[in-house]
């Protein structure tokens, strides 16, 4: 397969998971409890599920919290946090994304350049009063 091909075909499923769950920022009802502010310590982080039934993972910071689908712009694989780098990786092919810096493509897919895929699409939470939830 020819790299034109190759690219014109990861376009394509990337286009298609992005019409499955969304692109950009993922669309979510607004309040809608996620998990109690307790259960989630400065520093920490929480998996859940997106209405659409994407995941995603939440962050809290001394700042407040914050949110990342976690389906790969790439080819759609599932994203993982791993803090020993605080980085967010896809194991399918190895990209990595900065959760500290908007999401932004730190490492593009295995031989690729960073720039030829998107930052991961964050998702609005907001701590209000014991929970957080969607923002
Ligand atoms: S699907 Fe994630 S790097 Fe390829």
């Amino acid at each position: 397969m020819s790299i034109n091909r190759r690219m014109a075909l990861r376009v394509a499923m990337a286009s298609a998971v992005a019409a499955v769950f969304g692109s950009n920022t993922a669309a979510q009802a607004s309040g809608k409890r996620i998990v109690r502010l307790s259960k989630v310590k400065v520093g920490g982080s929480h998996k859940f599920q997106l209405a659409n039934g994407a995941p995603a993972l939440l962050f809290r910071t001394k700042a407040g919290v914050f949110a990342y689908q976690t389906i790969c712009t790439h080819q759609g694989g599932e994203v993982s946090y791993l803090a020993a780098g605080k980085l967010m990786v896809c194991g399918v092919h190895n990209a990595s994304f900065d959760p500290f810096a908007s999401g932004k493509v730190v490492k593009g897919p295995t031989g690729s350049a960073a720039s030829t895929i998107s930052p991961l699409p964050s998702v609005k939470v907001k701590i209000a009063g014991a929970w957080i939830v969607t923002g």
